[in-house]
């Protein structure tokens, strides 16, 4: 079951509301094996990369995109650093609705352009940064021909609380910490609601990168958060604390994910765990932390952050130097 059938009642859909769905929401909930006796907390992992497009902006962009056949729209728009087209490009597939995705040129992970390519979004490069692509998509959009689907669309924000309401289903009680990426600061605006309507005072963690324009972590390469007041308005009631991460702590925690954990997400997901490790937790206090896009997002981190495959011969010395890392095979 999709999210708007899963939380009709606690959505603003209608009747008239089509219940478009890839089947997204119901993800891997984690528990933790070894980063949270570290850290002594009851840790657990929340896959949102699991989601069909394969980030957690599909619980959004489903709401928005059925909105916006409700609304009689043709077309969607969004800017993006590349997982916000991919949903955006599936939904509208699915709908019978063109996508237009403006992504920064040159700076988006080449499967997130796949898939909405591969889907028939109109994919254009925009030459400058993410927020002068959200910036033409706004006026693009104030034109009347497109709907805009990024989360300055209330209805992105309605689908991704939606997240919350599951955490707190399948844990019983709401987490005592929730932590995860800060881009443009539209989950954690969508989380910090979805707990609020739960009656749960969940702390919130929001990590963003110290190097937000130029970060390794491309899906968080925003200078310019758009709902960056609404966060520091967070701040100030209590609900929400930020952290800013450098990308050698981003690289670290990426990497304990996948070897301790044998969680592979995409780079910026790891920023969350990386915040987590700058506040004071409870010991014992139950913690979750979103892992917000999928490792399959992003192939070429990983061909930056860990060993190059050796190559050897099909015979098992080469192969037993190749497991013992003696140099073997072609160019050896
Ligand atoms: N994690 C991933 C994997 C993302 O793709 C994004 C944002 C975030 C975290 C940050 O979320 O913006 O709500 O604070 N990606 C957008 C995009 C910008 O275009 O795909 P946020």
């Amino acid at each position: 079951m999709g999210v708007i059938s899963r939380y009709r009642d606690r959505l603003p859909v209608t009747a008239a509301t089509p219940e478009l769905t890839l089947g997204e929401g119901s993800t891997p909930l984690i528990r933790s094996r070894a980063i949270g006796a570290s850290l002594g907390v009851d840790l657990w992992f929340k896959f949102e990369g699991m989601n069909p497009s394969g980030s957690f902006k599909d619980r959004g962009m489903v709401v928005a995109v059925a909105k916006a056949v409700e609304d009689g729209a043709t077309g969607v728009v969004c800017a993006s650093t590349g997982n916000t087209a991919a949903s955006a490009s599936a939904y509208a597939a699915r709908a019978g609705l063109v996508a237009v995705v403006l992504c920064p040129a040159g700076a988006i992970a080449a499967a997130k352009q796949a898939q909405s390519r591969a889907v028939g979004a109109r994919f254009l490069e925009v030459r400058g940064s993410f927020d002068d692509a959200l910036r033409s998509c706004q006026q693009l959009a104030d034109r009347g021909e497109f709907a805009l689907v990024n989360s300055l669309n209330p209805y992105r924000i309605e689908g991704q609380k939606t997240a919350a309401f599951e955490l707190t289903e399948e844990l019983g009680h709401a987490p005592h910490v929730l932590a995860l990426p800060y881009g443009g600061g539209g989950n954690t605006k969508a989380y910090a609601k979805g707990f609020t309507e739960d009656g749960a005072a969940t702390r919130i963690v929001s990590a963003q990168s110290e190097q937000r324009a130029t970060t390794l972590a491309s899906a968080i390469r925003i200078a310019e958060p758009a709902h960056e007041h609404e966060v520091e308005a967070l701040v100030e009631g209590g609900r929400v604390e930020v952290t800013s991460v450098s990308d050698e702590d981003i690289t670290r925690m990426w990497l304990e994910l996948a070897t301790r954990e044998g969680i592979f997400c995409e780079p910026s997901s790891a920023a969350g765990l990386a915040g987590l490790r700058q506040v004071e937790l409870e010991t014992g206090s139950t913690v979750v932390c979103v892992l917000t896009g999928h490792g399959l997002k992003d192939t070429a981190a990983v061909a930056n952050l860990t060993a190059e495959p050796c190559v050897v011969d099909p015979d098992v010395d080469s192969i037993l130097a190749g497991i013992h890392g003696a140099p073997v095979g072609v160019g050896a």
